[in-house]
């Protein structure tokens, strides 16, 4: 069996050295593969990546095994409209105005690189907005207040954008990692006064678990030709394995130049057809969304009672708590995965927050309550 990248460091790093390799090299996790090997990893209740756990549905992952052989073994397409219509159908939106990606990550990367010179970026955020422009000191960062509990203003923000001459902002909603969710007519306020900017992009990748009906900036999109939303997949779909994002924008010059680089084949045959499931399992999506978003209710709500955490209000599927018992979060976060066999996300490095915040994504109900009995035991 192949080594995995602990063992394989483990012969020539001291434990601090792996750490620093692990932990502080990017400013992601490393995976429970990469921590305990592929087999310990299933034992480990993942609480760090954010994913759906409803959905694909069973019967969707049997369905790819038994296409697995043979989907490995051709090419994927070369032409991504078929895919595009197949998204399209469950957005309700112009198959022509969507660019799908190798995860929003891949999109990200070529929005950086080819649609930028300066962007505002609000931290602590998802650090590839930054960390993807040719020089990250074109990156402008606006400070999230801690003592206001990292909230975006969205009023502020554009003054302060205005003032230093930014052409090109973003904002994620749902942010990650403080999960504040920013309702559709304040964000359609937000984007009528910022008509003048080049670009707003807005990231709503955590968007399907704010509401019902979702209330994704989609359905008047087409108003703003400056707007490109991007979405990943990864989240509302459960599907970070597979690697799927996607953009959308009315503004077709912006999506030609996104498309001339986006190189050929960039989505693999298993996440090709994956996307040809979603029409025919739609009323099961959204059975699942709304089944987490109830678990992610709970889960707040549960975080509450617990003594020494201060819990985030949250429209994604996943909270943000601070500790206030004095344990730094990379010591909470080792002790559930030394003593409870559960993996968190300890957010110290991220740019923009202090050493005490911890992220936890639902995991379902029944997890959920094994991780609010494990940190009440830890906080007591
Ligand atoms: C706000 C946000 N956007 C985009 C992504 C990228 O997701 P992926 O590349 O898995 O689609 C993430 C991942 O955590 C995220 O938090």
């Amino acid at each position: 069996m192949k080594s995995t990248a602990v063992e394989q460091a483990v012969q020539t790093d001291s434990p601090a050295e792996l750490r620093r390799h692990l932990f502080y090299e990017t400013s992601h996790s490393p995976t429970l593969a990469d921590l305990v090997g592929y087999e310990k990893a299933k034992t480990i209740i993942d609480f760090c990546f954010i994913a759906n756990p409803y959905y694909p549905t069973a019967a969707m992952l049997e369905d790819l095994q038994r296409n697995l052989p043979n989907l490995i073994k051709s090419y994927p397409t070369s032409n991504p409209l078929m895919s595009q219509k197949s998204l399209a159908a469950v957005l309700g939106v112009d198959p022509e105005r969507l660019i799908i990606g190798n995860g929003a990550t891949e999109l990200i990367t070529l929005i950086d690189m080819t649609l930028i010179d300066r962007i505002a970026v609000p931290i602590p955020t998802f650090g590839e907005y930054i960390e993807k422009m040719k020089d990250q000191r074109d990156a402008e960062l606006y400070a999230l207040d801690p003592e206001r509990g990292y909230e975006l203003r969205l009023d502020d923000y554009l003054a302060w954008v205005h003032e230093r001459n930014l052409e090109c902002l973003v904002v994620i909603n749902p942010g990650n990692p403080t999960g504040q969710f920013i309702p559709r007519d304040e964000m359609t306020d937000f984007l009528h006064r910022a008509r003048d900017l080049e670009l707003v992009i807005v990231d709503e990748s955590f968007i399907d678990f704010a509401g019902d009906p979702i209330p994704s900036l989609l359905p008047v999109a087409d108003q703003f030709t400056n707007l490109l939303i991007v979405r990943s997949m990864s989240k509302h779909c459960g599907v970070p394995g597979l690697r799927l994002g996607y953009c959308y924008s009315a503004n077709l010059f912006v999506l030609n130049r996104l498309r001339r680089f986006l190189p050929t084949w960039n989505l693999n045959t298993l996440a090709q057809y994956f996307l040809s499931l979603l029409p025919p399992t739609n009323d099961e999506y959204h059975e699942a969304r709304k089944r987490l978003i109830g678990d992610v209710r709970w889960l707040e709500g549960a975080l509450r009672g617990i003594p020494s955490i201060d819990v985030y209000p949250t429209g994604a599927n996943f909270v943000l708590f601070k500790v206030r018992n004095g344990m730094p979060a990379t010591e909470l976060q080792a002790r559930l995965l030394a003593e409870h066999q559960m993996y968190v996300r300890d957010c110290s490095n991220k740019l923009g927050m202090d050493a005490l915040h911890i992220r936890v994504a639902s995991q379902g109900r029944e997890k959920d309550a094994r991780l609010v009995e494990a940190l009440s035991s830890l906080m007591r």
